[in-house]
């Protein structure tokens, strides 16, 4: 391990290639035996050492083109071969031991299974390797194993043959012809239930599709298959890609540090996002299985076929990936909820992110830990970034930038700079502004002035992106800004000089001015139509402006945002102990009407924001103050529209549940309702009904959310029962860790020490330990900001045993920590306290090492 800074503009190619890799494992629990034979070639006219990464390998042959070689050294990380030849055989004995592996990364056994996570650098804990993405070699892999418990043996590719050993052991041999970097390498040993099923592709090809489950989960697979060949359909639809071997397997685990991985023709999943019924899991959780599913296939195109020259470049393949996903969920479900919850992630997340000692572009520029560089950042700004392109571009020149992208790397490991240059060919616009959004951080803030002269308005526009942590000096992006004007009335403007094209004015100055020939009033400019680009919009509209936006913008981000701009200045009222007019009330109340039968916009406009979305909107933060403002607005809103509400929830009649669009978003507006009404004590009565007559997950959750806050005893009844029920199903569980972690009470922490000893719980278990600690660090307001820093110690405390079995997680857990520039004083010592004794512990990972030492040297303006 180590705790040096890598830097992109370090990149050397390799020394050596290994162009094959044939890999013999018997797997046993302590003493897995890694037999390896590498064909590797001197990549250049050097004479430098042969270095290969490995780490917690235990070395007991080594030759070169079948010699025993004396002359080498073994160190923590690395096997050093000081001279060889420019092209040989090296073989390698290692042996290592999955079933102590708690950090999930390599090989490991967990419940009976066999899996492995290679990405980012894996591999190396698994054989000598030169692991790092931009080396490609063919695999051919025998698995050896006990016949009885590990039936099913699986890696990358075709199965070619297999046997029985003379021990009574079998063996089966997979080939990938496909070269691929070892961060895709997989195997699999365990016994399943599999669902089997077959894709015939547009050019007639077969392929076999196999997804294995825990024994007895049979009944939970089936969505995932479905969702499979509705993303393998759309996938050759709309870029024209095909798969390209034989057999396509997915394989769910109850052990995984991530999502899923896209492992060559070998998914592996955390089995969150595969197992999903009716009973056990939510519209949400299906909504999630589909669009990871997608993700992972995705992949096999853009991460697999052209994959990363080195690790700084990771957005070429996420943010590609995370777009196409996105794309391919607003197709199978709805644009708008799709939208909005995207447009959540990044003003959560990723604006705290570059808000953050962690901030980074989307094309980082230096790494001490790898791991902690799979973020919202990388992922979602950088899907935000190919969305912009896309918007810059048009469908059709987008598709033609994408096919010469394909046509040119297919089968090299290549830069984002690479795939500029090819989605270049497609236009005219020139790509090298834009392509500052690969390099700068930061959060841009668009501003927007008006002049009103006797018959003309000009509104001004302009961007500035603040400081941020890594980054003194910014310049101007090349901003799509989405961009109407109306009036008051509802009339719509088109500026004079026509700048804005289309709906999108190109904002690539520090500011533009539009005129408008209107007669010379004031004007209500619609920013950022559809969430065009990943910016913050500094506007201050009044209520009057923002009602008027709602009712008349043509774009239905724009009308939901424009209630969430009004609610935030509501929550800044009674923030500073001021009253919301009736007026306003009443205006808002005038808009749901108006919408009470679009259930999917009403839904949305329902939400109140978040706490962390409130945050974001609000330097020096007093925890408490806001907390109470976000309380009293939610108390007033039921309590003036309580009429309304209960005639929306008794409107929505559904039967016996399905999971398709319109039943879903019924089935969200009746929730999101239903948790406004429970504000008020006289409705538990309808908490408790819709509890008992749910027939699936969501309204079931949905009930014990709703009776989470203020209904003491019905909350402890019905989690009761819903513990009693699922006591042996640790996923729909996870829900109820969750819930428990996030219910506001005096004696939270006592609480969260006594389900820690709960059957189900295990620290070992990164959804356990998501469900419960995490929902508590991330989403406990009141637990976690508790004034005398017990929150903050309690976490603390854990992420200390935490980090010893598996840092990937525990750096993750510690983000909650990282973001005390938020806040008050107050707060930010008690959490600096925290971070503080973090730091001196002897041992600390790389991982969570990198993320305390950045944020306790950060000094933010706000302190
Ligand atoms: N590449 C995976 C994805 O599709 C991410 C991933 C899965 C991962 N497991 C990981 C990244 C472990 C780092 C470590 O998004
Ligand atoms: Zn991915």
């Amino acid at each position: 391990m180590s705790m040096q800074v890598k830097r992109r503009a370090d990149y050397q190619p390799p020394a050596f290639l290994i162009s094959s890799v044939e890999l013999t494992i018997h797997l046993h629990p302590q003493s897995t035996r890694v037999h390896s034979v590498l064909k590797i070639q001197r990549n250049g006219n050097h004479d430098q050492e042969l270095v290969l990464d490995g780490e917690q390998l235990n070395l007991l042959e080594l030759s070169i083109d079948g010699q025993t070689i004396t002359n080498y050294e073994v160190t923590d990380s690395a096997l050093v071969i000081p001279s060889v030849s420019n092209e040989f055989t090296l073989t390698t004995v290692c042996t290592i031991s999955p079933a102590d592996n708690k950090a999930l990364e390599g090989l490991y056994l967990s419940n009976g299974v066999y899996c492995t996570q290679c990405e980012a650098e894996g591999f190396r804990r698994i054989t000598y390797f030169i692991d790092r993405p931009d080396v490609l070699a063919t695999y051919q892999v025998t698995l050896h194993g006990e016949r009885k418990t590990l039936p099913t043996l699986l890696s990358n590719g075709n199965p070619v043959d297999e046997g029985i050993n003379a021990d009574g052991t079998h063996w089966v041999k997979w080939v990938d012809p496909h070269p691929k970097p070892s961060y895709l390498f997989a195997i699999v040993a365990g016994e399943f239930d599999v669902l089997k099923d077959e894709y015939i592709t547009l050019n007639g090809k077969r392929v076999a599709l196999e997804l294995y489950v825990d024994k007895g989960k049979r009944d939970r697979g089936q969505f995932a298959l479905d969702s499979l060949k509705r993303a393998m359909a759309w996938d050759e639809q709309e870029y024209g890609l095909e798969y390209d071997l034989d057999i396509y397997m997915v394989v769910a685990v109850d052990f995984f540090n991530m999502g899923a991985m896209e492992n060559k023709g070998l998914n592996i999943f955390n089995s969150k996002f595969v197992l999903a019924n009716p009973e056990t899991a939510t519209d949400e959780d299906f909504f999630n299985v589909e669009s990871v599913i997608a993700h992972e296939y995705f992949h096999n195109w853009t991460g697999n076929r052209v994959t990363c020259r080195d690790w700084f470049q990771l957005s070429l393949k996420e943010g590609l990936t995370v777009f196409r996903d996105q794309q391919f969920s607003a197709d199978m479900t709805s644009p708008l909820s799709n939208r909005i919850k995207h447009v959540r992630v990044i003003r959560e997340h990723q604006f705290a992110e570059d808000a953050s000692a962690m901030s980074h572009p989307i094309r980082p520029d230096e790494v001490i830990e790898m791991n902690n560089f799979y973020t919202v950042t990388v992922y979602d700004k950088g899907a935000e970034v190919i969305r912009m392109l896309h918007t810059l571009l048009g469908k059709e020149r987008f598709r033609a930038g994408m096919d010469e992208y394909f046509n040119r790397y297919d089968g090299q490991a290549v830069t984002c700079d690479d795939f500029l240059s090819a989605m270049q060919t497609a236009t005219d616009l020139d790509l090298a502004h834009f392509s500052r959004w690969y390099s700068q951080s930061g959060t841009p803030e668009i501003t927007v002035s008006q002049k009103v002269s006797a018959d003309k308005t000009w509104v001004t526009i302009s961007q500035y992106t603040p400081p941020t942590a890594d980054q003194q000096d910014k310049s101007e992006l090349f901003i799509p800004l989405g961009f109407s004007c109306i009036d008051l009335n509802g009339r719509h403007y088109q500026d004079c000089e026509q700048k804005v094209l289309e709906g999108v004015l190109i904002l690539d100055q520090p500011e533009t001015t539009l005129t408008f020939d209107n007669g010379g009033q004031e004007l209500i400019p619609v920013m950022l139509a559809g969430f065009s680009a990943p910016v913050r919009i500094k506007q201050g509209l009044s209520s009057e402006a923002l009602l008027a936006t709602f009712l008349y913008a043509q774009d239905d981000f724009n009308r939901w945002d424009a209630l969430q701009q009004l609610y935030d200045w509501c929550i800044t009222q009674y923030e500073i102990n001021q009253s919301v007019e009736d007026k306003i009330w009443e205006g808002l109340r005038d808009a749901l009407e108006s919408e009470k039968n679009n259930y999917e916009l009403l839904s949305e406009c329902l939400v109140i924001p978040s706490f962390e979305t409130l945050c974001q909107t609000r330097t020096n933060i007093h925890v408490e103050t806001l907390h109470a403002a976000r309380e009293q607005f939610a108390r007033e809103f039921i309590t003036k529209l309580e009429n309304e509400l209960k005639d929306v929830y008794h409107s929505i009649q559904l039967d016996s549940y399905q999971y398709n669009q319109q039943d879903v978003i019924a089935r969200r507006c009746k929730n999101v309702v239903l948790g406004h009404l429970a504000r008020l004590t006289q409705h538990e009565d309808l908490v408790k009904e819709h509890f008992n007559q749910s027939d699936n997950m969501t309204d079931s959750l949905g009930a014990l959310k709703a009776a989470q806050h203020g209904h003491r005893e019905l909350f402890k009844t019905l989690m009761e029962t819903y513990g009693e029920q699922w006591k042996n199903d640790p996923l729909v569980l996870d829900k109820w860790f969750s819930l428990h972690a996030t219910t506001e009470r005096a004696d939270i922490l006592s609480h969260l020490t006594l389900l820690q000893s709960h059957p189900q719980f295990s620290i070992d278990n990164p959804n356990r330990v998501r469900a419960l600690i995490g929902s508590f660090a991330f989403y406990n307001t009141s637990g976690f900001h508790a004034l005398d820093g017990s929150g903050y110690q309690y976490l603390t405390d854990y992420l200390l045993k935490l980090d010893d079995c598996n840092p990937q997680v525990a750096a993750r857990l510690v983000t909650p920590l990282t973001q005390w520039q938020r806040f008050d004083q107050h707060h930010q010592e008690q959490m600096r306290r925290q971070l503080a004794r973090l730091l001196e512990h002897d041992g600390l990972s790389s991982d969570v090492f990198e993320k305390v030492s950045k944020s306790l040297a950060y000094e933010s303006t706000a302190k």
